[in-house]
């Protein structure tokens, strides 16, 4: 018997049938895949000529999942349940052969088969969850069933894919084969199923470890309790534990109809929209309309570093991580070797933690090299300045770079706000010149924002965008412009923040809708995290501002135990009198009657300036799209990702909303709330900026 559709074909050989899947790019499970699949199940049920099946993927994975372009569209096909339920119910024993990853509905697939065996480097999981939503297809009922309770919970709850050999110890799987030699050897191993006259072990009937766990509640509560920080704000996490709850308490059957009842709501809430365009938003940023996949790239196989502070440390151990040899250059010999004596302090705490074998502690800080002359940057195929925010001081440090870098090196500047094109003129090289924007800290932070300037050739900025997951970041690009995308709108978030405490809210006020909307913290809580006195000075200080008033009187953050906040002697913030009392203070001073904000009005006054800005950003071309913007916010400022970032929130709030607000303020109180003519646009028509919403 020979069979086959565009994305499933049926060879049998000897008595076994190979059911091989094919829809690239990662054989998602699509409404003509279900349907293919439960098609060739029944023909082999039916062959008298099959006695055992493996199901099997052509291309570089097993069943990546569901389909996600599909969601929220109206249902076509066989369901998946009732195609995992046709493999589990077929009369002759199925074995799913796993290589690549077996994700989400993918795993639920082969959680349907009696049997599966993977290649060493395959891995598995439920990345459900990071998609708002359950594992939607028995994905919550069967795998506890497997792997017990508390493992069922970390897995689903994180969505993590697990090695095939841990997933192997954990029962998961039954047999490791050799790699490259997957189909030959789970047709080895379904002849051995046949051979000793193994059973057809369905899942579902496996009770052994839901029984062990049904007088166990607490397994649940504590759960929730160590997580609760974790999973803050999410609704999907909360859905995964109740899920996992049923299969201990419920037949499978109604354990099944349970987890179909917590899935569909979390699938059509707003949570689950957000993340699943944040997923296909972070896959678009690589797209560049007018620089193809083909454009060629640089190799970038040694560089430079100028500037050995905060910035320059975190940048260099972005490379060295990722094996690449780092030249770091100071002005100064202590700047120097406290520069490098700050990254080896880095690589040895996170040691410390058992995050990094010793080795590579000493092979990364093998790979760094510290110079106090510029001459030592003649070889290197990239170069970041990352020095103090100053354009005269930059310039020189470009002219300079100019004489000594090798001709086609890549010479990139590291700053936040300033003009990129202004400091590529000061080289005789400006196509070679870009702006590589860092998020403090440069080891952690995800985002980079690739500057694109003028003048920089195409080479050149495809050059940075594919080196950017190299060295673990998403690099997004964006235009010159003052702050770029993400530090100009952030500077309207701080204006309006500083406002809103001389206008009648408190600084805890502020930050704590921020921190209830899904931030990590507040403007006021990080500055005093950061310290307030960056950039001030006693001699200069006029107190006037809050923040000199505050650093006039010592109290400049965490740091000295008082800023914003009071702060005991573990660093916890509590809300201050002697604050409270100089916010009313400075209120009447300039003249300000204090008026109450509510919650909600305080969000919009922070978050309404930011959307216009971002559509002021896209009318600019100063981003390519606006779920660029979103993930700038995603990656670089903990925007929740529930929320999908803030052009995506102005979807969800409606542009009308937004404009009407813009409107009100730029009467009321200033020029600055001008609305961007998009957002009018899209007021007026109705549209989204992302289209997802
Ligand atoms: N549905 C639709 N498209 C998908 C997809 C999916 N499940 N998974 C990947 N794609 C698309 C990507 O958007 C990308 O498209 P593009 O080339 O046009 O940008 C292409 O496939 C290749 O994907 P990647 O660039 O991510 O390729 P990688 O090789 O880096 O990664 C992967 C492969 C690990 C499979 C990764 O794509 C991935 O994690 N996919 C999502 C897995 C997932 O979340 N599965 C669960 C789905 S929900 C589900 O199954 C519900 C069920 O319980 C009912």
């Amino acid at each position: 018997m020979a069979a086959s559709d565009t994305v499933t074909s049926l060879a049998v050989e000897d008595g076994i049938a190979i059911l091989t899947v094919n829809n690239p790019p990662v054989n998602a499970l699509s409404a003509a895949l279900r349907d293919g699949i439960a098609a060739r199940i029944g023909e082999t049920s039916a062959d008298p000529a099959v006695r055992a099946v493996v199901l099997i993927c052509a291309g570089r994975t097993f069943i990546a999942g569901a389909d996600i372009s599909e969601f929220g569209k109206p249902p076509r096909g066989v369901p998946l349940a009732e195609m995992i339920a046709a493999i589990e119910g077929s009369p002759k024993p199925v074995v799913a052969a796993v290589h690549g990853t077996a994700l989400g509905g993918g795993l639920e697939t082969a959680l349907g088969a009696h049997y599966r065996v993977a290649v060493p480097s395959a891995k598995v999981g439920l990345p459900e969850v990071k998609l708002g939503i359950i594992p939607g297809s028995g994905g919550t009922q069967r795998l506890p069933r497997i792997v017990g309770v508390e493992r069922a919970l970390a897995m689903i709850t994180s969505g993590e894919q697990v090695p095939a050999a841990e997933a192997l110890a954990m029962g998961l799987l039954d047999e490791l084969v050799a790699e490259g030699e997957l189909l030959a050897g789970a047709v080895a191993f379904a002849r051995k199923v046949l051979t000793e006259g193994r059973p057809l072990r369905k899942v579902r009937d496996m009770n052994e470890k839901m029984e062990a766990a049904r007088g166990r509640p607490e397994i649940f509560a504590e759960f929730r309790r160590a997580n609760a920080r974790k999973f803050r704000g999410f609704d999907a996490p909360e859905g995964c534990i109740s899920a996992v709850e049923a299969a201990v308490n419920l037949p499978f059957d109604e354990g099944i109809a349970r987890e179909r009842e917590i899935f569909m709501p979390l699938m059509q809430g707003t949570q689950s929209k957000a993340q699943r365009y944040v997923f296909f938003a972070e896959r678009e940023v690589r797209k560049i309309p007018d620089l193809p996949d083909s454009t060629p790239v640089k190799p970038v196989e040694s560089v430079g570093i100028i500037g050995a502070g905060t910035m320059g440390g975190g940048i260099a151990m972005n490379f060295l991580n990722a094996g690449i040899p780092v030249t770091i250059v100071e002005a100064r010999q202590d700047n120097l070797d406290r520069g490098i004596a700050t990254i080896r302090k880095n690589y040895e705490a996170t040691a410390a933690k058992g995050r990094l074998k010793p080795a590579d502690v000493v092979s990364r800080m093998g790979l760094l090299t510290g110079s106090l002359d510029m001459g030592s940057l003649s070889s290197q195929d990239l170069v970041i300045e990352a020095i103090f925010e100053d354009m005269e001081l930059k310039k020189e440090t470009f002219a300079e770079l100019d004489r000594v870098a090798k001709t086609g090196a890549i010479l990139a500047s590291n700053t936040s706000y300033l003009d990129v094109d202004e400091i590529a003129a000061a080289t005789g090289r400006p196509e070679s010149v870009i702006g590589m924007h860092f998020f403090s800290p440069a080891n952690v932070m995800r985002l980079l924002e690739v500057v694109r300037a003028a003048k920089a050739d195409p080479e050149v900025v495809a050059t940075a965008m594919k080196l950017a997951p190299k060295i673990g970041k998403l690099g997004v690009l964006v235009g010159v412009c003052h702050g770029f995308v993400g530090n100009r709108m952030l500077a309207e978030r701080q204006r309006e923040a500083t406002r809103l405490v001389e206008e009648g809210a408190m600084p805890w006020d502020v930050d704590r809708v921020l921190f209830e909307f899904g931030l990590p913290m507040g403007p006021f809580a990080m500055s005093d995290l950061a310290g307030l006195d960056i950039g001030w000075s006693r001699e200069t200080s006029r107190g006037e501002t809050l923040r000199e008033k505050l650093c006039e009187m010592d109290r400049r953050g965490q740091k000295t135990g008082a800023g914003f906040y009071d702060y005991d002697s573990g660093r916890k913030a509590s809300p201050s009198p002697v604050v409270e009392r100089m916010v009313l203070d400075h209120s009447a001073a300039k003249g300000i009657t204090r008026r109450s904000f509510d919650d909600g009005a305080i969000l919009e006054r922070l978050v309404y300036p930011m959307i216009n800005e971002g559509a002021k950003i896209l009318e600019e071309g100063k981003a390519i799209r606006a779920s660029d913007i979103d993930m700038v916010w995603i990656a670089g400022y903990g925007w929740p990702v529930y929320r999908g970032g803030p052009m995506f929130y102005a979807d969800t709030v409606g542009a009308k909303a937004v404009l009407a607000k813009m409107e009100e303020w730029e009467t009321a109180i200033g020029p600055e709330f001008a609305p961007s003519a998009l957002l009018r646009r899209k007021a007026e028509t109705g549209e989204q900026f992302t289209g997802a919403a």
